[in-house]
């Protein structure tokens, strides 16, 4: 199998409910019908990838039960590879979501079968880590999985992303693999112990980053200077995996040889195309929605 990129990461089922707030301790609240949806960080990014057109397999995964169909079949039908998913005798990941009618979200993820990605299973994939332009890992499986994909992809020359969704403590010789390493501000403050010159990131040793920043766009932090992008203005509906998105089609622009400015540029319009649509991957836009979004997003 030859792939233009690799993302190493979840795949979740998402139990989606729509509430008005949420409950504190002790609470309860009534919401919506359920959905339940295909999700999961590198599952969402994959598909993202795969609507932008990238050449894209999953290195995940899921356990022999109905979530793990749901996400098989989203994957697929997206186009993305499935060869490196592994179906385990764990339950398929889950995530517990709440949605207000501002479109934000929480989420409580239950891994599941993430947590039986291991270091074996990435280095049976070191071919075609080797083979693709670019690797992408996001950190809903274990660390040791995520940072020996990442010196794969660096001893080979490919390079090498990484959201760091939800945060971990990564080595520095990971760090140090990143081109780039990509954040949203809680991330990059948690990283910064609270310093707020975004432009210190570099100081961890990245070769680039990359910090979203929602409604307002990203900056894209590199050694030579700083770029701002700015995101078109759009209704969010449900930014759940917009992230996801965001990180899917960079990876895409990046395997394609856009400079890291210009895929963020492309890839804020995919995330803003995402949030006014419900659900994570569901939601996501194709190659072509987006270019005849030209001028709304
Ligand atoms: O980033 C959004 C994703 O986070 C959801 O799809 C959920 O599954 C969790 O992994
Ligand atoms: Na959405």
């Amino acid at each position: 199998m030859t792939v233009e990129v690799v993302v190493v990461g979840s795949a979740n089922a998402d139990v989606v409910v729509r509430v008005e707030r949420r409950p504190g301790p002790g609470e309860t609240v009534l919401g919506s019908d359920t959905v339940l949806a295909a999700g999961g960080k590198g599952a969402n990014a994959a598909v993202a990838a795969a609507l932008q057109e990238a050449r894209v397999a999953l290195l995940g995964a899921v356990g022999d039960d109905q979530h793990g169909e749901l996400l098989r079949e989203s994957m697929s039908g997206a186009g993305v590879q499935l060869d490196l998913v592994r179906t385990t005798d764990r339950p398929t990941g889950a995530a517990y979501i709440t949605v207000t009618p501002d479109g934000e979200n929480t989420i409580v993820v239950s891994p599941g079968a993430n947590s039986a990605v291991d270091v074996d299973q990435v280095e049976a994939a070191k071919d075609v880590i080797a083979g693709a332009k670019v690797l992408l890992a996001s950190l809903e499986v274990p660390l040791p999985a995520i940072e020996r994909a990442v010196a794969l992809a660096n001893e080979a020359g490919t390079r090498a992303v990484l959201n760091l969704s939800p945060v971990a403590k990564l080595s520095r010789q990971t760090l140090a693999a990143l081109d780039p390493l990509v954040v949203n501000e809680h991330e990059a403050q948690w990283l910064m112990d609270g310093a707020t010159d975004l432009t210190k990131l570099l100081d961890l040793g990245p070769k680039s980053a990359v910090v979203t920043l929602g409604s307002r766009g990203a900056l894209v932090i590199e050694k030579h200077g700083t770029t701002e992008v700015e995101s078109p203005r759009v209704t969010a509906v449900d930014t759940t995996g917009a992230g996801d998105a965001f990180v899917g089609a960079l990876i895409t622009q990046l395997a394609a040889g856009d400079d890291l400015a210009a895929a963020a540029r492309r890839a804020v319009r995919v995330a803003a195309v995402s949030v006014t649509r419900p659900g994570a991957q569901a939601s996501y836009p194709t190659r072509g929605e987006v270019d005849s979004a030209r001028g709304m997003v």
